[in-house]
């Protein structure tokens, strides 16, 4: 039950911030290119596990997917994310589903997973759940909120902020925004800044972790992997860490 109800909080927070942050393409793709590498890319099938707005989606099949499968929980997001394809003129298969109860049955080449498995009631299973469509030759690029000795404090924090009532939480949002960043508006991933803060302290669930127990479950499948970003923010305490496993 208690599983049930933080996917659907959760699903509920992702349909407002998703209708409402856009990120941008260009930016994401410049991303992907420099991360997954076009090679990586180019002619494969991939899944975006947790799509949230679709651009890493779009992004995928402009840089030269074959196929591209979207899935989320969240309608909201998924009707952003369809959007935002036909904006961008590019056939992608949008499915629901929750990766703690997996129901799509195909083999990718490809996994992408950006800040997803940390926001489910369990990351471990959502992450072997995602994992099991991997094809035996593909590679699985994930990332997941970095655990540092700030992470209590932040959640201390997340803890008094979410009993604000909901009308207060975008205006506060704006006001650490405020507080805490300088200058552009947008993160290299070419998100809003103003999302992200609404994303870091109000989101109804987030788990923190480390390259090195990510590893340790990669391993769990017999798999290889490697750290391909330390930390994607300005600061590691409000950061991902990526990862990419193979066998
Ligand atoms: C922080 S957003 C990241 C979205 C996207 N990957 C990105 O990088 O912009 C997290 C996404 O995970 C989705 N999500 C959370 N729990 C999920 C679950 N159990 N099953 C499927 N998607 C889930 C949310 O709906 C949300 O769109």
């Amino acid at each position: 039950m208690k599983q049930e109800k933080i996917t659907d909080d959760v699903s509920k927070f992702y349909d407002v911030v998703w209708s409402k942050y856009i990120p941008e393409v260009e930016e994401q793709k410049k991303f992907l290119k420099r991360y997954l590498g076009l090679k990586n890319i180019k002619g494969k099938i991939i899944l975006d596990a947790g799509c949230g707005t679709g651009v890493a989606a779009v992004s995928l099949k402009l840089l030269g997917a074959k196929e591209v499968y979207a899935i989320d929980i969240s309608e909201g997001s998924l009707k952003t994310a369809k959007k935002l394809a036909k904006e961008h003129k590019v056939k992608i298969t949008f499915k629901k589903e929750n990766l703690l109860d997996l129901k799509l049955d195909k083999k990718f080449d490809v996994i992408h997973s950006f800040g997803v498995l940390h926001h489910t009631a369990d990351c471990r299973l959502a992450f072997d759940n995602v994992l099991n469509l991997l094809k035996p030759k593909g590679k699985f690029y994930v990332a997941l909120y970095l655990k540092t000795p700030l992470t209590f404090l932040q959640q201390s924090a997340r803890y008094v902020l979410r009993k604000l009532p909901k009308q207060y939480w975008i205006p506060v949002s704006k006001a650490i925004r405020g507080l805490f960043v300088r200058g552009s508006k947008r993160t290299k991933r070419g998100f809003d800044d103003e999302g992200d803060m609404l994303d870091w302290f109000f989101v109804p669930q987030r788990t923190h972790h480390t390259p090195k127990e990510l590893a340790k479950w990669f391993r769990k499948h017999k798999m290889k992997s490697k750290l391909l970003i330390a930390k994607t923010g300005r600061f590691a305490s409000t950061s991902n860490f990526m990862m990419v496993g193979w066998k």
